[in-house]
């Protein structure tokens, strides 16, 4: 992406409690950032990711797919309301669906997944670690692509696996590292910019 404008505009995508959210939300109020969330989209109504935007200020939309006739009229309209916001980024904070490959050749799209990548990729990051034993684990900030959780790595944080978590104690400790590096990088790209060849992910425009 060539240098984006200063601040960089992004649109959020949430579907859940957006803490994540609120890292971004709490890193641009102070200018030196370089970012302003232009919006907070959601996939469903009611959750605390939108009241979180609304407290900011910020302005929302819901796209829930089940009011469309099918998945590409949904991501459709979901393109076409991110579109209206003119961003320079689009970032994932714990958005629980798929977006099509057009809605990604129109914008840079980045997502955060807890878990190490290319290990435990889909909907339960956590869990998938702690059944499988490994005694270490983290999160993911990668350019989204066409697969799921696939795409090439901006960054990753390392959390070790204590004896005694389960999935909620595991999956608090990752997000509590996951936020600082979604803030690190979001915040980087969004004053130099990054350039994207293959899997190869460099900052600066
Ligand atoms: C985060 O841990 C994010 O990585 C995860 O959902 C959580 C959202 O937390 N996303 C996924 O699992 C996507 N595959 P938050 O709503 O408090 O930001």
């Amino acid at each position: 992406m060539s240098k984006p404008r200063t601040p960089a505009r992004a649109v959020v995508l949430v579907s859940g409690s957006g803490t994540n959210l609120q890292a971004l939300i709490d890193a641009s109020a102070d200018e030196s950032y370089g970012l302003q969330i232009v919006a907070v989209g959601a996939d469903r109504d009611g959750i605390e990711g939108l009241a979180r935007a609304d407290r900011a200020g910020i302005p929302t939309f819901v796209k829930q797919v089940k009011h469309f006739a099918d998945r590409d009229a949904w991501d459709t309209s979901l393109r076409r309301a991110v579109e209206g916001f003119e961003p320079d980024l689009v970032v994932l904070a714990g958005f629980m669906k798929l977006v099509s490959p057009a809605f990604l050749e129109r914008f840079l799209t980045v997502n955060t997944h807890p878990a190490l990548s290319p290990s435990f990729p889909g909907m339960h990051g956590p869990a998938d670690a702690l059944a499988y034993g490994v005694k270490v684990t983290g999160a993911t900030l990668f350019v989204v692509d066409a697969g799921v959780d696939t795409g090439a790595i901006i960054d990753q944080v390392v959390v070790r696996v204590e004896p005694d978590d389960d999935v909620e104690t595991l999956h608090e400790r990752i997000k509590v590292a996951e936020r600082a590096m979604l803030v690190d990088n979001v915040g980087r790209i969004a004053r130099e910019g990054i350039s994207v060849t293959g899997r190869d992910v460099r900052f600066g425009a």
